[in-house]
């Protein structure tokens, strides 16, 4: 089983209307509701690919339950809820029909009492040495930033355990998290160019900082997520650029906790550095084609993965040179079979 870990997860609610300006009193007919966190979306990710998911979170309230409820019984995800005092929040997006626009309304997380952090570490502790996780995912915002070291805690003890761990995160959760040597990060730009305090708009800029990830810090895997650009990645040394062909963006909100799922098989399953990277970007852009984080059709991820293009970056001159081979996704991932027609 893969552990995912959400500490500050929601409920994610969309509410379907025509369009409203500032000030309306606004009624609607639709509306669709997922446990969210990006945690939980890598979650369901994986075990729409087959695999086994767990996730550990923060919960409270009626809320919490919810959340637990659709993980378990919506997203076939094992739960393993801490609970808070204080109730999980809700994260409501109106979307706008007529303009496909969407508008989000965030509320705070919850504060997290000492006794409440030391039973998260407690559980993550129980969890890693009661079932047999290759691979933990720390995904997304600590909710109280009297904690934000949180994840520096939890990598340490996974890599103690030889849990191979993923980060994907930002802000003082990153910066703390990478102190204690994951084994892979993703960022998105923005991200990491807030975190170098740098400007990364060519290519060649963004090659230097994933350079600088892996080499100043010691981190295994880098992998920069750019949106319709695809991802930069780095694995020991070796550096490539994965494009994905154009799509029609529906969402991208979760597309970079799809290809974290990506990756995370890949890791895994011992699969190389292009097929990895190649599944991962598949995820992203398959995510991105749909309305509900963190879901995607069989069929997109199959037709997107045989359209990326591969580009291999020589190190020292920075030049890319396309890339042509691949094993076909079933090969890799043949229980898909079941699922892709
Ligand atoms: N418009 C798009 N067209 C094609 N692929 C996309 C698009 N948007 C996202 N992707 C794919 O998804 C991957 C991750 O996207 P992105 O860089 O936006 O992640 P992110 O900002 O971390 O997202 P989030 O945090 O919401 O999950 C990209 O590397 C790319 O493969
Ligand atoms: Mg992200």
């Amino acid at each position: 089983m893969f552990l995912t870990v959400t500490p500050n997860p929601c409920i994610d609610k969309t509410i379907f209307i025509p369009k409203f300006k500032p000030g309306d009193r606004v009624r609607s007919n639709k509306y669709t509701q997922i446990s969210g966190g990006k945690g939980n979306n890598v979650a369901r990710v994986l075990v729409t690919l087959g695999f086994q998911a767990g996730a550990l979170l923060w919960v409270g309230g009626y809320t919490g339950k919810q959340v637990v409820k659709m993980l378990r019984e919506n997203d076939k995800v094992k739960c393993f809820p801490v609970w808070t005092e204080i109730p999980t929040r809700t994260i409501t997006t109106i979307l706008e029909e007529e303009y496909g626009r969407q508008t989000a309304f965030f509320e705070p997380g919850p504060l997290i009492s000492s006794q409440e952090y030391n039973d998260f570490i407690q559980t993550f502790n129980k969890v890693i040495y009661s079932h047999s996780i290759p691979i933990v995912v720390l995904s997304g915002t600590v909710p109280d930033p009297k904690v934000s070291f949180l994840y520096r805690d939890l990598i340490k003890i996974a890599n103690r355990q030889g849990i191979k761990v993923i980060l994907d995160t930002y802000g003082n959760e990153f910066s703390e998290g990478i102190k204690s040597n994951p084994y892979m990060v993703k960022p998105n730009v923005e991200e990491l160019t807030k975190f170098l305090n740098t400007d990364l708009k060519d290519i060649n800029s963004k090659i230097e900082a994933i350079k600088h990830l892996h080499k100043k810090h010691k981190i295994p895997c880098v992998v920069l997520s750019m949106g319709r650009e695809g991802a930069l990645v780095c694995w020991n040394n070796t550096y490539i650029h994965i494009l994905p062909p154009k799509i029609k963006e529906i969402n991208p909100v979760g597309s970079g906790d799809a290809l974290v799922a990506g990756f995370t098989v890949g890791l895994y399953k011992g699969f190389s550095i292009e097929d990895t990277g190649r599944l991962g970007v598949a995820l992203g852009t398959a995510n991105a084609m749909m309305w509900d984080i963190g879901k995607f059709a069989i069929r997109d991820l199959i037709n997107i993965y045989e359209r990326i293009k591969i580009y291999k970056i020589n190190p020292i001159s920075n030049q890319k040179v396309q890339y042509k081979e691949h094993t076909p996704l079933l090969a890799l991932l043949p229980k898909l079979k079941d699922f892709s027609l």
